[in-house]
């Protein structure tokens, strides 16, 4: 196990995970002591359009996958129009390898009850939602009791606080669907519809939920709120990167001694986190890694050194994602592990469009020919040939995200597959696991 030298310690900067270790950190007596709620009343005293000035200088950018900055997002929402506006916060989580928003609002549910209450007072919804995914029953809980704490305080509902702003705030079970996590399916889902992505423009900022204005936004990006609010812009800024401030939970699993969330500011590099979670684990080298969950191109030892931020990751041909960064060693198999993240793609695809709904299945397939040793020199070039017709030809990002880790593993790891099909690795399934390969 690798101590953790002084330096590379001080690259942690707690702000969202500042408080889960306080004891009972959820119940909002603790909450309060920490700081819980202040930046609320000091958000109350401004005016909303400062509020969404102050994110946008913030450059908070979404934690959800894709970096959109904040601040535009809740700019986008038309004012005056007369229309109910809502805020809905996706804590679906569904993304492989991505855990910080389910601690989050385990250990620290009431952030992200004062962030819903902020954002929604700045973009004028008096009514929010949070989207949670639904087999994680013990986050919900606390967040349901986190909200009712929260009414019964006088944080929602009536005259928040004596100001005259009203809030009702829902929390609301998913059914455990991945697609559900893209933000017009959970719109659709949460109307009551079975959810499969929406065809955009029109925008959720004009016509979301119920065909009214709508910001969706990440729990992380929500929670980051108070703190911002508290902070100010310019400290926010003093951590992270140029284009990509403040900090980040990195969420590390796999094949090292400490697996779990790191907060860090963007910028910190792999090398860093491996560093601060103990190492590998001992007989283990790092083979190949994901920098932001199972949709984003893998990376290798070589890219222990690029800064995890938006635009380093990008440099690198990859993407940063959820922060997932799932490690591998020289004792997994790319191939393997590529065919188990395309197993989860073809199952939870939602099947409204051809390329991901065809794409997968057959990719799938040719995947289990070649790890039970029956696969071909023209079943690489038919995988490519796949990746093609689904990349920019799906309807949502499901479909890309399905691509990365096939065309990532084979520009990095070629020789693996050409082990399977020339014989000199064991195949990894039997004829039985081939059923309907062919
Ligand atoms: C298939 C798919 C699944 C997604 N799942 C999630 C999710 O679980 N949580 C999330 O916040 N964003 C998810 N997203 C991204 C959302 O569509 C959306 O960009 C995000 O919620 C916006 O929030 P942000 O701006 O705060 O990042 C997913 C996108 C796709 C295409
Ligand atoms: S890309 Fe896949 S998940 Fe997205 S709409 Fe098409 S079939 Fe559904």
């Amino acid at each position: 196990m690798t101590t953790p030298r002084p330096e590379t310690l001080a690259k942690l900067t707690p702000v969202l995970t500042k408080r889960w270790l306080s004891p009972d950190a959820w119940q909002i007596g603790t909450y309060e002591q920490l700081d819980g709620y202040a930046a609320l009343r000091k958000a109350l005293k401004a005016h909303p359009d400062d509020l969404i000035q102050l994110i946008k200088d913030s450059g908070l950018r979404g934690r959800g996958g894709a970096g959109f900055p904040t601040g535009l997002k809740w700019g986008f929402i038309p004012q005056g129009d007369g229309k109910p506006h809502y805020l809905v916060v996706n804590a679906d989580e569904g993304e492989p390898g991505t855990c910080k928003d389910l601690p989050l609002m385990t250990h620290d549910p009431h952030a992200l009850v004062e962030g819903v209450i902020i954002a929604s007072y700045a973009i004028r919804a008096s009514r929010a939602y949070i989207y949670i995914r639904g087999e994680a029953v013990h986050a919900a809980r606390r967040l349901r009791n986190a909200v009712q704490e929260a009414y019964d305080k006088g944080y929602l509902g009536r005259n928040i606080l004596r100001s005259g702003y009203d809030l009702e705030l829902v929390v609301h079970s998913g059914a455990g669907a991945y697609i559900c996590g893209e933000e017009t399916a959970l719109l659709d889902s949460l109307e009551g519809f079975r959810g499969q992505p929406r065809l955009r423009p029109p925008f959720p900022a004009t016509h979301g939920l119920y065909a009214s204005p709508t910001v969706v936004n990440n729990v992380g990006t929500i929670a980051s709120v108070p703190p911002i609010v508290l902070g100010g812009a310019d400290w926010w800024k003093s951590m992270g990167t140029e284009k990509s401030s403040g900090p980040m939970i990195y969420s590390l699993s796999g094949r090292i001694v400490n697996p779990g969330q790191y907060e860090c500011s963007m910028g910190v590099t792999l090398r860093e986190l491996l560093e601060l979670a103990g190492g590998m684990q001992p007989g283990h080298n790092l083979r190949f890694w994901t920098p932001g969950g199972s949709s984003t191109p893998l990376l290798a030892a070589e890219h222990l050194d690029v800064p995890l931020d938006f635009e380093g990751v990008a440099a690198a041909g990859s993407i940063l994602g959820t922060t997932a960064t799932q490690i591998f060693s020289d004792q997994d198999c790319p191939v393997y592990a590529t065919y188990r993240w395309l197993e989860f793609y073809h199952h939870e695809s939602c099947g409204k469009c051809t390329p991901c709904r065809e794409g997968n299945y057959w990719m799938v397939r040719v995947y289990r020919r070649i790890l039970s040793g029956q696969g071909t020199h023209e079943d690489l070039d038919t995988l490519l040939d796949t990746c093609d017709n689904i990349l920019g030809r799906s309807f949502c990002g499901l479909g890309d995200g399905a691509t990365s880790s096939v065309t990532s593993s084979l520009k990095y790891f070629k020789q693996d597959y050409l082990d399977y099909i020339e014989g000199r690795t064991v195949p990894k399934l039997s004829d039985k696991q081939l059923v309907g390969a062919h």
